[in-house]
């Protein structure tokens, strides 16, 4: 595995790469890797000749008060484990390669941005929108792999590819958890044992709503109600947003339509640690009932 720090010979690679007929796979990451980042790393491997992953912990997607400075940082760890999952070129550009004139040009991707996560995260989906146009700029890949984990940061990067011609295939990834349920993220590395224990209510949530809905409830005041009230049997989280919306665009109709597909997502803080996570749910579509044909005297 080759490892590139130069935005121009990152271009060059994947020029080269592609003139001799190669598909170029990309898996942006912030590095501290684990096995969601991997399973991105093997898809890409399966669906590409060749896959690029990049390192970069970007400033432009932290608020000042988050954890920038102490976000986890370990090349070492995470060259061994890119290279175990096939990677064939690992891009690690320093913040000077990535943002050379500072951060004048930024993008910013609409009204996508500021519901939800974007609500408590304000500056963030811009500050991805922003990085992660730079880095298809430099790796120049035809397929880009991110995980499901970060739900609405896929939607966002699908509008980003699509609405600026990029041309880049997003491919999103089922989300890797832990034995108990719990999503995997470089964040987990935050929380003891024991809140690692107790996240597991998030994905023990998420199932019961699912199950809840597929029961034949559509009304989305009623499913909100349901996940925050599961959630609330964990004493000490915060419960930043528990909601279900449309999983096409994040809309919220006040009640879901059959055969429709909803996201259910959680932003909740334990400890000190924030977690983010989501499950994808089928809106049943209502038996139509025989008998009721013949009261009816249809
Ligand atoms: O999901 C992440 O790790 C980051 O938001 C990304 C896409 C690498 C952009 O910095």
């Amino acid at each position: 595995m080759k490892v590139i720090r130069s935005v121009s010979e990152l271009r060059q690679y994947s020029i080269e790469q592609q003139s001799n007929g190669r598909v170029v796979g990309f898996v942006p990451t912030m590095g501290y890797l684990h096995e969601g980042h991997t399973s991105l790393i093997t898809r890409a491997s399966v669906e590409c000749d060749v896959v690029i992953t990049s390192l970069f912990v970007n400033p432009t997607q932290f608020a000042p008060h988050e954890d920038f400075d102490s976000y986890p940082r370990d090349f070492e760890h995470d060259y061994n484990l890119a290279k175990k999952a096939d990677c064939d070129v690992l891009f690690v550009p320093s913040r000077e390669e990535m943002y050379p004139y500072g951060e004048s040009t930024s993008l910013s991707v609409g009204d996508l941005a500021y519901k939800i996560e974007g609500k408590f995260r304000p500056h963030f989906f811009d500050g991805v929108a922003t990085v992660v146009a730079k880095l298809f700029n430099a790796a120049l890949p035809n397929k880009a792999f991110f995980g499901q984990k970060d739900y609405q940061q896929s939607l966002v990067v699908k509008s980003l590819s699509r609405d600026m011609l990029m041309g880049v295939e997003i491919v999103v990834c089922p989300i890797v958890r832990e034995t108990n349920g719990l999503a995997m993220s470089s964040r987990n590395k935050y929380l003891t044992d024991e809140q690692k224990d107790n996240a597991k209510i998030l994905f023990k949530s998420l199932v019961a709503t699912k199950e809840y809905i597929e029961s034949g409830i559509r009304n989305r005041k009623k499913i909100n109600a349901y996940l925050h009230d599961m959630l609330r049997r964990l004493d000490g989280l915060k419960i930043d947003y528990a909601i279900a919306a449309d999983s096409n665009n994040l809309d919220e109709p006040n009640d879901f339509e059959e055969g429709s597909q909803v996201v259910l997502l959680i932003g909740a803080v334990l400890g000190k640690t924030r977690l983010i996570d989501n499950l994808l749910v089928k809106v049943p579509i209502e038996k139509f009932n025989e008998d009721d044909r013949f009261e009816e005297g249809l």
